[in-house]
């Protein structure tokens, strides 16, 4: 078979997560092996519109299998709506232009639910794409599994394990926020498997009386701790009630003020929880925002062979000529879906799936009255 993609274009884009560099080695060699250029456009959509290159060949993509981050650089920023000098412009027609420029048949896109809208764009302009589904979040549509959730929920797993011995110790409740965007599958996944006793997701609001009488009757049981673990995008039945009647939240930040008297902070929701906690019940509570240290380090072992399954999926399509596809896994196999019915959706932890069922079976507050 002639290979019908003979200079290929690779960007990484959104935040990071560990399994990028396995996924651009996954495509690149394959990609190599068909005997195409592969050509790298650095930190995302940005190094596209400015132009920036890094031709990559087989020694750029040698021994970076286990490295977290990305080789090629990533950034947030969006060919629709990209901040140039003091400006925010619509630089579509530029990034197309580049990638013409470079001789790109088709341009392989890394990233999360942002990027996938922003390959769609570039489609639309007339620019073969491909994509892969990234992100410590698992939030993308038309795909069972992201890469980095792996990597990511054995993190947060193993910091909810630490966390627990000191609770025990202290006889305290600890608070865990964990990332996730406006999805619940990190926190939900970490929590089922680090044994959180309340797990707290956007997709169900919470009640704190619910979050209190749970704690209450652990310590009645004698069971003197407690971990929340609390996506950060998780938000109260008020709040809940306010986004449906004003279509989206108040902006309530709830601040302190340095001793400067300039620095602000602003109040998070994990804070937030641990402080009507302390407040209701007056039960000594702790928090750790786990944060970056979610996206860092070397991928997992299942990430690896993901993304290395999924990269060289990619390279046999442009070999093919199949082109505006995202590769997803759909029943444990690389298989190319339609861009248009990824791109723009966010996969929500559904009201029936079955681990909010395994959950409950053991005993976790869900912050709500949730029957299964
Ligand atoms: O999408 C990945 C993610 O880590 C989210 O879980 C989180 O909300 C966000 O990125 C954090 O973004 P940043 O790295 O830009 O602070």
């Amino acid at each position: 078979m002639s290979n019908k993609t003979k200079c290929v274009g690779i960007l990484t884009s959104g935040g990071d997560c560990p399994g990028l560099n396995a996924a651009i080695r996954g495509v690149a060699k394959s990609a190599m092996a068909n005997g195409s250029r592969v050509v790298g456009f650095l930190d995302g959509f940005r190094g596209l519109v400015e132009n920036r290159t890094m031709v990559l060949e087989d020694r750029n993509v040698s021994g970076i299998l286990t490295n977290g981050g990305t080789i090629l650089g990533t950034s947030r920023d969006k060919p629709r709506k990209m901040p140039m000098g003091d400006q925010i412009l619509d630089v579509t027609d530029i990034a197309v232009a580049n990638a013409q420029r470079n001789h790109i048949d088709c341009l392989v896109c890394l990233g999360g639910n942002g990027t996938q809208k922003n390959a769609m764009d570039l489609c639309k302009k007339g620019l073969n794409v491909i994509t892969l589904p990234k992100t410590i979040d698992n939030d993308v549509a038309e795909t069972d599994i992201t890469f980095g959730f792996d990597t990511a929920i054995k993190i947060a797993t193993d910091a909810i394990d630490k966390l627990h011995t000191t609770a025990t110790s202290h006889h305290r409740v600890i608070v865990c926020e964990i990332m996730g965007n406006k999805a619940g599958w990190l926190t939900l996944g970490a929590g089922i498997a680090g044994g959180a006793d309340v797990i707290l997701i956007p997709e169900l609001p919470y009640k704190i009386e619910s979050i209190v009488d749970h704690l209450l009757a652990r310590r009645r049981h004698q069971k003197r701790f407690s971990i929340v673990a609390v996506a950060e995008g998780a938000i109260s039945q008020k709040e809940a009630d306010e986004i449906k009647e004003n279509g989206k939240k108040k902006k309530k930040k709830k601040t302190y003020m340095d001793d400067d008297g300039t620095y602000l902070v602003e109040e998070t929701t994990s804070t937030k929880i641990a402080r009507k906690i302390t407040q209701a019940c007056g039960i000594d509570t702790r928090v750790t925002r786990l944060g970056h240290v979610q996206r860092g380090g070397s991928p997992s072992a299942s990430d690896r062979l993901l993304c290395t399954r999924l990269g060289t999926k990619v390279g046999q399509l442009l070999a093919e000529g199949v082109y505006n596809v995202m590769v997803g896994v759909k029943n444990d196999k690389c298989v190319p879906v339609d861009l248009e019915k990824v791109a723009g959706i966010t996969r929500k932890v559904p009201s029936d799936h079955e681990w909010l069922k395994t959950a409950l079976l053991v005993d976790t507050n869900m912050g709500c009255e949730l029957k299964i």
